[in-house]
């Protein structure tokens, strides 16, 4: 059929040809993109249902929440805090209601995943659905490239000085080594179909959330809350899913790494530390770890 258009082009097949592609390319811009377009992680809460039981626990936890305000004016200087807390062009929407630095239950993790949150989206972590097959990539924070996908930095093999005789093995753990990122609020972040799954806090749907945050009471802040992490995970991805040999569930080689940078971090001793804890309440001791 084709051949013969071909060989004899009428002028009637080849508008209907054209009006075919007009209709199917304006369809396309009807209905798939706007579907395309959605992040998977909005999507998921759009449609999940949430039970009698995480509503009830949702609203034990709205009442006891509280906003935490970080103090800037203290009489005493502290002794502890940096001159300057890092704040990216891009804002994750988990911060609409969280702190940058998220983490404060578990005394034991908490610094580790504070530290993470700079490099690692919350939802790289925290947003890990069962059957869609999430890719991770580097999306920027911060720069003129903010929200947009970037490339990672060309892997290139670092020759590692040779540590000095008196230097201990353990030592070389520590040095100041090249980092992963491309660029400084670069952030490994989960894509689906090479969109980003996760939000940004200026996007209408999280501004529309805010806003609702805003003037809800508390049951209706139950709900909220509720909706807002049925798809998530409340415990993040523990470290040996990222530090372990065996199924990492990054590919660290896309994102740029080294040989060199890969190995460091599959062998990464406090990872390892902590997959030996078995108690809860077990503490890192520094003279377990040299
Ligand atoms: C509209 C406010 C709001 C937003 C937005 C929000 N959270 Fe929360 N989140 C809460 C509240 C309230 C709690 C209850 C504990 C508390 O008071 O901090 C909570 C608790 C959690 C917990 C503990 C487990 C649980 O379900 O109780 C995790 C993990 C968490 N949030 C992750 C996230 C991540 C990741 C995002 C972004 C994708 C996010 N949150 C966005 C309000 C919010
Ligand atoms: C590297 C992985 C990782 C990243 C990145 C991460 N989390 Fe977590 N998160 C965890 C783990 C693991 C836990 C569970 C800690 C525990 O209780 O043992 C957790 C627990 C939490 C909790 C509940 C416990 C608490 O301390 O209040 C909240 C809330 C939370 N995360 C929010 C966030 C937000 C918001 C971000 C982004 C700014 C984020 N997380 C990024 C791994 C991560
Ligand atoms: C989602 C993946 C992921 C998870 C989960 C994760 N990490 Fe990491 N972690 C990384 C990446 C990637 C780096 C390397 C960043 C770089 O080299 O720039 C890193 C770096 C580190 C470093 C710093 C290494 C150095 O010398 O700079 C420590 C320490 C660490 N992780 C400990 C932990 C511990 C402890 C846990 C669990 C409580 C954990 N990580 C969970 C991805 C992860």
């Amino acid at each position: 059929m084709n051949k013969k258009c071909r060989v004899h082009p009428s002028h009637g097949h080849k508008r209907h040809a054209l009006l075919m592609i007009c209709l199917f390319a304006f369809a396309l811009t009807l209905f798939v993109s706007p579907v395309m377009a959605k992040p998977l992680y909005q999507e998921q809460v759009e449609q999940s249902e949430v039970s009698d039981k995480a509503l009830k626990k949702s609203l034990k936890q709205v009442k006891e929440h509280k906003e935490i305000k970080v103090v800037d004016d203290l009489s005493v200087p502290p002794f502890h805090k940096r001159a300057v807390l890092q704040t990216t062009k891009k804002q994750p929407f988990c911060m609409t209601c969280h702190l940058s630095l998220p983490h404060r239950k578990n005394e034991r993790s908490r610094t580790f995943m504070n530290m993470h949150s700079r490099y690692i989206a919350c939802e790289t972590c925290h947003f890990i659905p069962k059957g869609a097959a999430l890719e991770y990539r580097w999306l920027a924070y911060d720069g003129v490239d903010a929200g947009k996908l970037i490339a990672p930095r060309r892997a290139v093999e670092v020759s590692v000085e040779t540590p000095a005789k008196s230097e201990r093995k353990h030592t070389a753990q520590f040095k100041k080594r090249e980092p992963l990122a491309p660029q400084p609020g670069a952030r490994i972040s989960p894509f689906y179909n090479d969109v980003p799954v996760l939000l940004f806090k200026e996007t209408p749907f999280a501004k529309d959330i805010e806003k609702k945050w805003e003037d809800a009471d508390e049951t209706q802040r139950a709900e909220i809350k509720a909706q807002l992490h049925a798809p998530l995970k409340k415990k993040g991805a523990a470290c040996k899913e990222c530090h372990g040999k065996r199924t990492p569930m990054i590919d660290f080689e896309r994102l740029g790494a080294s040989a060199t940078q890969l190995k460091a971090i599959q062998n990464n001793i406090v990872a390892r530390f902590f997959e030996r804890f078995k108690k809860e309440d077990e503490r890192i001791r520094i003279d377990k770890l040299l």
